[in-house]
């Protein structure tokens, strides 16, 4: 056995070595039990370099038998410690097999082999991304190791009647005294992170897709009984997926059958096993009880994420977990335009933006900074990050921007066909670009290789005389950790100037003989430049980062009334959003400077607000989106000294000041905007996020319509009206808010997804006595520290979500934190590591605050016993 406490050595980029093994083949038998599972491996193995000596990862597995060719080793042949199998004396070709216990029931880490469910419900589930099939079985397990499998599983038959690995079930059998087996083979060859395996008591759902290729697919989605109804809308979905990749990038899928099981019990959202996804339930169920509108958008999400996985992760993979980012942010990318094709490309836009925004910038501007492509990492598990995920899938769409629709679907052709059964790099990815298009991509590693958030500086110059308009733009990035000094990198910068009575003016750039289209791409690549724009008749309003084709900070000297006029009239959706919400940072922070807002912008932002409340063919969602404030995190992203309680009243006033403004055509909207029958389409989505954010103000703006509320409580047909009532109410009437969060709790009490929301409600309340009844709710029955579902709803709503429990001037939220981190450390330090990096800002904060998250931490760290996961995060987060 081993198991490790402390971090881990820190692993660097520049000493990346090609495997000194490979493995061609591998075949796997399963004897599976709860308790003891005996692992048998075989693998074909090739020495690359001669002298190497053979090293496999194994972790937490008692090794019953090694041999080589057939013969079995003596105890001094082999050495097995500190998670190395080392095999001394063979060369060249040799056939090494295995055989290991390892024991599932009592895997509380959700990776490996381990158990999902309690009792004669559970079943057997893997988790191998990113090094977990070392826990599994001795293997090279690194992502440039791509081997074909053949998969033998066997079990009860009565506890286990469904067996399923990767790739193409070949034989099915009785074994007689009530154990069956089933054999798999993957016929594409793939590195070890993407091998799954189900064993257990599940239902399914069944439909068939047929490619573009004219393959005939088996679509199946399996999970518990009690939940298989649920698993409709995911199929859709699948379908939806699957096409529309044919379509977009002209990517089929390629076995005969693709699965997809559910579990409650999972770290992360979903995962892409080759032909066998396993997705967190809350990712996947979706009804309307018990799914909300934005869980039906994240189950098409993630559904498309985890399938379009197939080609840009699966088919072609990274060569290391360096280049990460190469699947993720590619993936983000592909699975943000299925859902803005199949949804709604604003919402998605802005959505996408408002998480960069809180999570990314937030990582960018503290302890944790770390460059798309890290240099450098101890515990991989803690780079599946908002940098890796959302800022990945940024500089994806720059490229796209940059390339155009056509020539970047060009370059990702090269990409998938060059590099098609491979493992590869971002250098790999950005010559295949390039190169289809006859440019040079090199300039743009450097946004893979630089951590930090540029700032763009943007200011505009007219001239009447020479009705021409001169844009001068600046760009500069603070230093990061281990990165003092910053260099330029490729900006593109979409723009349009609005002209206030005729709209978007068609461009023409001095040089040009004559103007263009009314939106070009600029593009930033020197620490500054100017263009000049001719033909301009009056001074035009400067509509920049379209789409926010940059994930930059924007420094523009708009005036109030420029920006105003934007909201107003720009073309862009996106950016109308983008003004309204520098209006409302701005009005932010002079309340917090002086006490209240310019009452003139006040007044011209909420007339604009009005005059678009008052646009019918103003898309719903995006009304929506005007009318919702940044949250408090995101509203101190630029202070320093944080003082959460100031936060936290600038904020309450600013929304209370709105409120009241709009108040009366927020009521006719919410009466206007009543469903009739419910319906999963985005327009009838649309109208009740409206409705829903008209309700959350007029709350705010006067408590008596607690009553509003309560009636439309009661006449919910679907979780979204219900949950958004139940949260108005409680800020409204907390007392008769807290009777109907009892209500919902009994009427949910069979339902762990929609608990969660329950819990998660309660986490949210921004009442310091939020954090009593939090810390009561850990009690409760359906609470579990060992279920991530759980523990992020909770705590992680508590310490993520809501600033002003979490930084209480006592420091009681801060200790309540840091005892559930260590509690789940216990269980499942992924789950931990990530917990732990809610104190990410924690020298961004006031000096009272800051001394009590140091001390917190240090404690922490102090403790015996603790994971590398979070002793990792620990350790960046003091240094
Ligand atoms: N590759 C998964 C994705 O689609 C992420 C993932 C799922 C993961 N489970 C994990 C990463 C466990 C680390 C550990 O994004
Ligand atoms: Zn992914």
């Amino acid at each position: 056995m081993s198991s490790s406490s402390g971090a881990k050595p820190t692993r660097y980029l520049r000493d990346h070595r090609a495997p000194e093994w490979r493995i061609d083949a591998v075949a796997l038998e399963f004897d599976l039990d709860p308790a003891a599972t005996i692992v048998s491996a075989r693998l074909d193995l090739e020495q690359q370099v001669a002298g190497a000596v053979l090293c496999l990862d194994a972790c937490d597995m008692d090794l019953l038998e090694v041999r080589v060719d057939e013969r079995a080793l003596g105890r001094d042949e082999f050495s097995h410690a500190d998670g190395v199998l080392r095999v001394p004396g063979v060369q060249g070709r040799v056939r090494l097999a295995t055989r290991v216990r390892i024991a599932p029931a009592t895997n509380t880490t959700l990776q490996g082999l381990y158990t999902s469910g309690a009792g004669e419900h559970g079943f057997l589930i893997t988790q191998c991304e990113a090094e977990g099939f070392r826990h599994i079985t001795p293997f090279l397990d690194r992502p440039d190791v791509l081997a074909r499998y053949e998969v033998t599983l066997r079990a009860d038959r009565a506890r286990f009647p469904l067996l399923l690995a990767n790739g193409n079930c070949v034989e099915q059998g009785d074994l007689g005294d009530g154990r069956h087996q089933a054999r798999f083979i993957d016929p594409h060859p793939k590195p070890s992170y993407l091998f799954a395996l189900v064993a257990g008591a599940l239902d399914n759902i069944e439909d068939s897709f047929v490619t573009a290729e004219g393959r005939r697919v088996r679509l199946l989605i399996h999970a518990q009984a009690d939940v298989i109804d649920g698993c409709g809308w995911a199929m859709q979905c699948l379908k939806q997926a699957m096409r529309w990749d044919e379509q977009r990038f002209g990517r089929c899928y390629d076995l005969d059958v693709f699965h997809i099981v559910a579990t409650h019990d999972f770290a992360m959202g979903a995962m892409e096993n080759k032909g066998l996804n396993i997705f967190n339930a809350k990712y996947l169920l979706a009804s309307a009880d018990a799914a909300t509108d934005d869980d039906f958008r994240h189950v098409l999400a993630v559904v498309g994420h985890e399938y379009f996985h197939n080609w840009s992760g699966n088919r072609v993979t990274c060569r290391d977990w360096f280049q990460l980012s190469l699947k993720e942010g590619l993936t983000v990318y592909r699975e943000q335009e299925f859902e803005a094709d199949t949804a709604s490309r604003t919402l998605r836009r802005i959505d996408d933006v408002r998480l960069l925004w809180r999570a990314q910038f937030a990582e960018d501007a503290g302890p944790l900074a770390h460059p798309v492509r890290p240099a450098r990492y101890s515990e991989i598990n803690n780079f599946y990050t908002a940098t890796v995920y959302e800022k990945g899938a940024e500089i994806v769409r720059m490229l796209a921007t940059q390339l155009g629709r056509d020539g970047f679907r060009r370059g990702l052709d090269r990409y998938f066909s060059r590099h098609d059964g491979t493992a590869v790099t971002v250098e790999d990815f950005l010559a295949a670009l390039g190169e289809a298009n006859a440019v040079d991509l090199g300039p743009w590693l450097a946004w893979y290789a630089q951590a930090g958030t540029p700032t763009v500086q943007a200011r505009g110059h007219y001239d009447a005389a020479a009705r021409s308009y001169t844009l001068h733009l600046r760009q500069s990035t603070p230093p990061t950790p281990n990165q003092p000094d910053k260099q330029p990198l490729p900006i593109p910068v979409a723009l349009a100037l609005i002209d206030a009575t005729t709209g978007a003016l068609p461009l023409r750039l001095a040089g040009e003989a004559s103007a263009g289209a009314s939106e070009r791409v600029l593009l930033l690549d020197t620490a500054q430049a100017s263009w000049c724009f001719l033909d301009v008749p009056a001074e035009p309003v400067p509509s920049l980062l379209r789409g926010y084709s940059a994930p930059v900070r924007l420094d523009l000297d708009a005036t109030p009334d420029q920006r105003v006029a934007q909201l107003r009239h720009d073309s862009d959706g996106f950016n109308r959003w983008f003004a309204g919400d520098a209006i409302a940072r701005r009005l932010f922070a002079q309340t917090l400077a002086s006490g209240s807002p310019d009452p003139a912008t006040l007044q011209s932002w909420c007339s604009a607000l009005a005059a678009a409340l008052d646009e019918r063919e103003l898309d719903a969602a995006l009304m929506a989106e005007l009318l919702s404030l940044p949250d408090a995190h995101s509203l101190s992203g630029e202070l320093a000294d944080i003082d959460p309680e100031a936060v936290h009243a600038g904020r309450s006033a600013l929304e209370s000041a709105l409120a009241q403004q709009l108040h009366a055509r927020l009521r006719a909207r919410h009466q206007h905007n009543a469903t009739t029958a419910w319906s999963p389409a985005t327009a009838a989505a649309a109208q009740r996020r409206l409705r829903n954010a008209c309700l959350a103000l007029l709350v705010r703006a006067d408590p008596a319509h607690a009553a509003l509320a309560a009636s439309q409580y009661a006449q919910a047909d679907n979780l979204t009206d219900r949950l958004a009532a139940l949260a108005a109410l409680l800020h409204a009437d907390p007392v008769r808010g807290a009777a109907l969060a009892d209500e919902f709790a009994s009427r949910h009490a069979n339902n762990a997804l929609v608990l969660d929301k329950w819990f998660a409600l309660q986490a949210a309340q921004t009442t310091p006595a939020a954090l009593a009844r939090v810390t009561e709710l850990t009690s409760h029955a359906a609470f579990h520290w060992s279920n991530p579902n759980k523990v992020y709803a909770l705590v992680g709503t508590l310490a993520q979500r809501n600033q002003r429990v979490f930084h209480r001037a006592d420091g009681a939220g801060y200790r309540f934190v840091a005892a559930a981190i260590a509690r789940v450390d216990a269980l499942t330090p992924q789950v931990a590591a990530r917990l732990a990096t809610a104190f990410g800002a924690w020298r961004r904060y006031e000096p009272g605050r800051r001394a009590l998250m140091q001390q917190e931490l240090a404690t922490l760290r102090a403790k015996s016993g603790l994971s590398a996961d979070l002793c990792d995060i620990l350790e960046r987060l003091l240094a």
